[in-house]
């Protein structure tokens, strides 16, 4: 059984062995599926969230609130002590369904929480985590956005739901993949900066939602973590190390059509 553990440790072929990972939004459901992942493959974790959780596969946690530039400032001077930072995952949110005082919104509302999170203070952490990168021989930064970062919202999905796609979630996904572009320009060739703009994650939908959505979704189901995690791996890894400033759309071919 070891012997055979250790064969296959050695033909798997995508690893990130040595590397040092930071995932922000480790505790959500696809951060959670991403460290998993990353300790699979060899990675050192370090995890942000703003919730303390129990995640076995992190390495180190920092609990900061990345809405709060103060909190960051404070993170980056702990993180002194680590040497490098191999690969960035930006995969914290504001998430357009988020079940918030913004239930009455209307769909022009437009709530600037989610461009803080998603956009403004990710932008800030990166910045601040750049000169860890740069310490790295193959730094990549992969930034987590949606499909809502290109297409508008279908709202005849959301019709007789309580769900509320927003304005600002779109826009601050938008923000993000055109910033991962303009800085994989900035900062190449020593880091290599992508965004993957994933499709629903199957939640607890309504089901009327599920099956309008599947409707137009030619891989008849919904994405599941780790769908986007095997992604995000790829382009943490050396494996994509020729691609750069691109985004990958995770969707089952919603987006298609
Ligand atoms: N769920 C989907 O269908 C879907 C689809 C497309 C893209 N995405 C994107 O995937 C990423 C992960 O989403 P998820 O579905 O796992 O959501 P999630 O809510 O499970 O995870 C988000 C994590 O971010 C953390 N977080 C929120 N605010 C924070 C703050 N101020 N400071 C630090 N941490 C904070 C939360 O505590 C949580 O652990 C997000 O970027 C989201 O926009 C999700």
């Amino acid at each position: 059984m070891v012997l055979k553990r250790n064969i296959l440790k050695k033909i798997r072929m995508l690893n990130l062995s040595k590397k040092v990972c930071l995932i922000t939004g480790c505790n959500g459901y696809l951060g959670k599926s991403i460290c998993q992942l990353f300790k699979k493959l060899g990675a050192t974790v370090i995890g942000i969230d703003i919730i303390n959780k129990k995640n076995d596969n992190l390495d180190n946690f920092f609990k900061v609130d990345l809405n709060n530039k103060n909190q960051i400032d404070t993170l980056i001077k702990k993180m002194k002590k680590i040497k490098k930072i191999d690969v960035l995952v930006n995969n914290a949110a504001f998430l357009a369904n988020s079940k918030t005082k913004n239930i009455k919104e209307k769909k022009l509302f437009y709530n600037h929480k989610y461009e803080n999170l998603n956009l403004t203070n990710t932008i800030y952490l990166t910045n601040c985590v750049i000169p860890f990168l740069r310490k790295s021989k193959n730094g990549s930064i992969v930034n987590i956005c949606s499909i809502y970062a290109s297409l508008a919202y279908d709202y005849n999905l959301y019709k007789n739901t309580n769900m509320k796609p927003s304005l600002a979630y779109g826009v601050s996904k938008a923000g993000l993949k055109h910033y991962s572009k303009i800085l994989a320009s900035i900062v190449s060739p020593k880091i290599r900066v992508n965004s993957i703009s994933p499709g629903g994650i199957l939640r607890g939908q309504p089901k009327k939602f599920i099956s309008k959505y599947l409707s137009k979704t030619p891989i008849s189901r919904m994405a599941k973590e780790k769908d986007i995690s095997n992604v995000v791996a790829f382009f943490a890894s050396d494996y994509s190390i020729y691609i750069t400033g691109q985004d990958l759309i995770v969707d089952g071919g919603y987006s298609i059509s």
